[in-house]
């Protein structure tokens, strides 16, 4: 079976991160004025720091940027120390020259929250759809939380946390018991309308995920595999998440 997903493996997360953030600073030297979809989790962080050591050292501005990102927790408002709001000021946003207006989550504490969800498909659509989305993956195979069993038609919504997702949250909220059940996330649809993808994994406990997403069926089992199916996708992995690859 020939693969569709190109698929890169590098020694290191550091090295995940400069092949990401390279790519990401191509994009927008390109095009200046580019939508890019976002990630939050811990394996983008080294690829957000060296893309804005890159941005300072060739003085790429994002002024004409806009973000889109996957998702934030039901019932955090963009001011709660754990909302992905303040992840994303804290380690990209605040670095950049892009006017935090030019940049959206979804509102965790949106009143309607379906309502909220809407509003951010139709401000997706409005500027044009996305250039580039950068993803993580979740050790069950979740893009954004878009947890197993989740339509390949799906859109933004309220989705609700698998218990291994909850589980990998608690370190951040005092516990599995702080942790919101639920989140406003792109849809699988709304991941897959991006006109390319970029998947980073690292680490070991990424590994059978990222086999089943590259080399599985295409299953509404492992929501990564839907990627598969996408005409500009990559893969970007350090050693130990390639480590179950048949044919790495
Ligand atoms: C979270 C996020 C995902 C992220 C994943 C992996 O649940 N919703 O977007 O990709 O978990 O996180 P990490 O990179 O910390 O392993």
């Amino acid at each position: 079976m020939s693969r569709k997903i190109h698929v890169e493996i590098l020694d290191d997360a550091e090295a995940v991160g400069r092949k990401a953030a390279a790519r990401i600073l191509a994009v927008v030297e390109r095009k200046p004025e580019a939508v890019l979809g976002l990630a939050t989790g811990s394996t983008p962080i080294p690829a957000y720091r060296e893309l804005v050591k890159l941005a300072h050292e060739r003085k790429v501005s994002f002024a004409g940027v806009k973000t889109f990102n996957l998702d934030e927790y039901l019932g955090l408002s963009g001011s709660h120390p754990q909302s992905y709001r303040q992840y994303m000021n804290r380690y990209l946003f605040e670095h950049l020259d892009i006017p935090l207006w030019q940049t959206a989550l979804p509102d965790g504490a949106a009143s309607d929250p379906e309502a909220e969800c809407a509003a951010f498909e139709a401000r997706i659509r409005a500027a044009g759809g996305v250039d580039l989305w950068l993803l993580g993956i979740g050790s069950n195979g979740h893009i954004g939380f878009n947890e197993p069993g989740a339509p390949r038609d799906c859109r933004t919504r309220v989705a609700s946390l698998a218990p291994s997702t909850i589980e990998a949250s608690a370190k951040d909220f005092g516990g599995a018991a702080g942790v919101p059940r639920q989140a406003l996330t792109a849809g699988v649809a709304t991941i897959l309308e991006a006109r390319e993808i970029l998947l980073l994994a690292t680490g070991a406990g990424k590994a059978p995920a990222v086999a089943g997403a590259l080399e599985g069926p295409i299953t509404p089992q492992l929501p990564a595999s839907y990627l598969q199916a996408h005409p500009s996708c990559a893969f970007v992995l350090d050693r130990a998440a390639a480590s179950k690859l048949v044919k790495p």
